[in-house]
């Protein structure tokens, strides 16, 4: 049964219920950081110290949200960011979330080490995804999955370059994480506690990484993801390969993870489409700035050569907005669906689109901006480095 909306009003409400019905060794595998969790605490406390501007006295009547992200028109710039393993937050998790997205108008990227497939989440959805892709040290499997997205119309490939090695989250290691579950005592005594979660699991085939399953030999165990990154990413990547992959895809391509304006130029120039300004949510380089303290640097190196978008931290429309002001096109967001998804499937990720969408909304009126092309005049201070004609310009 669902619960009464009355009681949801934020993304925390989503996060506490999700801590509540998702099994401890996948709730804690999106609720982490690396190491200390420096940076994935201090993503979101520094988008938090921004003041806005409190204005009146502008007719705000007509508002509008609708905008474009990487050439895509989009209900307001938000996408579901690629996660891995929400098909273990709730069964089907993929599919879910693509439908979602899709109902609503944003974009939905799948991750590489996604439950469903790119063929499972094609089967279910109409609106083209956008696919996410490592590195791999397997090319000859690279170019099969690269072909795979394209057979399912997928309309932008988004290549992760800052998790060629993985950074220590000390609560996967001591959960002894692996998808599916071990029937470990722990584990067993952990479900008994989420009957909710193991009907939905009983009731779907899509229990592994499928993207992954079947579509590689001589692999023994993809049950864990740290096993898998650390025996098949590609430590040598340079950007001369994020060259090979921009020949093999001639649709849009994103690059995400880039962090320093000296990366964001390389990244220009080997023709992508977008960067995505992001320390993997914290998850990766503990110690690394927090994302929206590097944004406008990342938005100045790189001028009108490639769209700049950003994640890292971002739970409220408030955020969004000043993201948005601070001269990115669009944001992603990953925990905050993924809560949404672990607390009440489809639904909770409508609702947490829909919780950003009225706080975004609501929050432009009270600055008194009326279209999110205009979003830079929401801040007290005009954000620093960022040219006023790229502070969150329209795209045609
Ligand atoms: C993979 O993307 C992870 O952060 O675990």
């Amino acid at each position: 049964m669902a619960p009464r909306r009355a009681s949801i009003t934020s993304i925390e409400d989503l996060r506490r219920l999700a801590e509540r019905r998702v099994p401890r060794m996948f709730y804690d595998y999106v609720d982490c950081g690396s190491w200390t969790e420096g940076t994935y605490r201090a993503n979101s406390e520094d988008l938090a110290k921004i003041p806005l501007r409190q204005r009146v006295g502008v007719d705000i009547s007509k508002r509008t949200l609708a905008s474009r992200m990487v050439g895509e028109a989009v209900t307001m710039p938000v996408a579901l960011a690629p996660t891995g393993l929400a098909g273990m937050q709730w069964a089907d998790g993929e599919i879910l979330a693509a439908r979602a997205a899709e109902r609503f108008g944003v974009p939905f990227a799948l991750s590489t080490v996604s439950v469903c497939s790119i063929e499972d989440v094609a089967a279910h959805t109409t609106r083209p995804f956008w696919f996410q892709l490592y590195m791999m040290k397997d090319r000859a499997f690279m170019e099969r999955l690269i072909g795979r997205a394209r057979d399912a119309n997928c309309s932008a490939l988004v290549l992760t370059l800052d998790l060629q090695v993985q950074g220590q989250r000390h609560k996967d290691i001591k959960n002894g994480l692996s998808t599916p579950p071990k029937p470990t005592l722990r584990n067993l005594v952990n479900l008994a506690t989420k009957p909710r979660w193991c009907l939905g699991m009983l009731g779907t085939r899509r229990h592994t990484f499928r993207n992954i399953v079947g579509h590689v030999s001589g692999i023994e165990d993809v049950s864990s993801l740290a096993h898998w990154v650390s025996g098949q990413f590609d430590q040598s990547l340079s950007w001369e390969d994020v060259r090979w992959v921009r020949k093999l895809w001639d649709r849009k391509l994103i690059l995400k993870g880039i962090l320093d304006p000296e990366d964001a130029r390389m990244a220009a120039s080997t023709g992508a489409d977008a960067i995505v300004v992001s320390n993997h949510g914290g998850r990766q380089l503990d110690g690394a700035p927090s994302t929206i303290s590097m944004l406008p640097a990342v938005v100045e190196a790189v001028g009108d050569r490639t769209e700049v978008l950003f994640d890292g931290g971002v739970r409220s429309g408030q955020d969004v907005l000043k993201a948005l002001a601070h001269g990115a096109q669009g944001v992603l967001v990953g925990r905050a669906f993924l809560y949404g998804l672990g607390a009440m499937g489809e639904e909770g990720v409508t609702y947490c689109l829909e919780l950003l969408q009225k706080e975004l909304d609501l929050t432009m009126a009270l600055c008194g901006v009326t279209d999110i092309a205009n979003a830079a005049h929401a801040l007290l201070a005009p954000a620093q480095n960022v040219p006023p004609e790229r502070q969150f310009a329209r795209r045609a």
